[in-house]
């Protein structure tokens, strides 16, 4: 997976790739191509499944590790992430914050959202689950739209045997089956990026998700190349964006 140290090259290599399989009409490559799409259609299926939020409880125990702990090993990404707007979208529930957004879609302005379970599990981590976001007294580390809430609740992918330094040329197959949320699919995001959120493309075109390469690299954090050869991801599971 040396590709991987230019991420932007090898999505657009990845989309050449699914291109070429597409337009060669050879059987054994056309057969690939079907099943890569059915396996793809059932993740994305089990991940669109909003109401259980499945895509973050795939494995069954797993917990919330918060984002400071994913600090430790990805100091980069932690930093960017922190920058970033999806660290601080509890503060957009606060009174007063806002304001004009919030008429724009009626709701009030004054009001303190901060506590409110209907708004919260899109401006938090896990929000309503087991382990997730509770108050910002006792969970402070699972405020805002944290690391798990785009790759999965981190207490079993996340330990030092598994993905950790003493396991660091671990394969994707092997964290992905621990809970791990790689690469994040469209689904992940319009989870919270969709008709559900008072903030959606009916109310204003601006708020369509546009996902693509260059609003995944924007929007979430810096993406340093990864050092270790982690195999090929597991069957079903590939590089989304554009492909082009
Ligand atoms: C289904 C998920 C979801 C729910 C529920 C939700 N939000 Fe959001 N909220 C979002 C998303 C996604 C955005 C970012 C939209 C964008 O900028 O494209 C957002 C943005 C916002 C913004 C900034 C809008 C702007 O244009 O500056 C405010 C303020 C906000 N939400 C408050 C709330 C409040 C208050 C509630 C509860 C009454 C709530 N949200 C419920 C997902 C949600
Ligand atoms: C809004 C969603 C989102 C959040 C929040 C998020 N990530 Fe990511 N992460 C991504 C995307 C998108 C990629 C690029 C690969 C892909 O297509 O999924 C990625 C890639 C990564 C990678 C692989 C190397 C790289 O940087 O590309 C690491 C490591 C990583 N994220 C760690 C973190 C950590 C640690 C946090 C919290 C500090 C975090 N992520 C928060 C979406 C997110
Ligand atoms: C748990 C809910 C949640 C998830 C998952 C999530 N987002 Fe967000 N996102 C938000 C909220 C809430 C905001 C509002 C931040 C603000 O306005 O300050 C936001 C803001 C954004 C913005 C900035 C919008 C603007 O107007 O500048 C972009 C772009 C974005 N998200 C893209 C993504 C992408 C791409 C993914 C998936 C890889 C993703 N988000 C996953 C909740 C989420
Ligand atoms: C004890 C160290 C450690 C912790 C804690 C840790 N990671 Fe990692 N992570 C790694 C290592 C090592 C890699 C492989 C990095 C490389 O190849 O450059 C990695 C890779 C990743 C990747 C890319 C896919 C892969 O497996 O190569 C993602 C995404 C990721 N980590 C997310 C997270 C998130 C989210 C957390 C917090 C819940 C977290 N990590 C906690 C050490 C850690």
């Amino acid at each position: 997976m040396r590709h991987l140290c230019q991420p932007l090259g090898w999505w657009r290599a990845a989309g050449l790739l699914v291109l070429l399989l597409a337009v060669i009409p050879t059987p054994p490559l056309k057969r690939k191509v079907e099943s890569i799409a059915v396996a793809e259609s059932a993740q994305l299926a089990a991940q669109n499944d909003s109401d259980s939020h499945a895509a973050e409880q795939a494995v069954a125990g797993v917990e919330y590790v918060g984002s400071r702990k994913c600090r430790a090993c990805h100091l980069r990404e932690y930093k960017s992430w922190q920058e970033s707007q999806h660290a601080k979208t509890v503060e957009l529930l606060a009174p007063g914050a806002r304001r004009s957004a919030k008429q724009l879609v009626g709701i009030d302005p004054d009001h303190d959202y901060r506590a409110d379970p209907f708004c919260l599990p899109c401006h938090t981590v896990g929000y309503g689950q087991a382990g997730g976001f509770r108050d910002a007294a006792t969970t402070p580390e699972l405020a805002g739209v944290g690391c798990e809430a785009c790759h999965g609740a981190g207490s079993a992918y996340g330990a030092d045997a598994v993905m950790g330094l003493k396991n660091r040329e671990h394969s994707f197959a092997e964290v992905i089956g621990q809970g791990l949320i790689y690469p994040v699919p469209e689904p992940v995001c319009s989870r919270c990026h969709g008709s559900a959120s008072p903030f959606n493309r009916d109310v204003d075109p601006k708020y369509t998700l546009n996902y693509s390469r260059e609003t995944l690299a924007a929007a979430t954090h810096e993406h340093p190349a990864l050092r270790h050869d982690h195999g090929s991801l597991p069957p079903g599971v590939f590089f989304q964006g554009p492909q082009r």
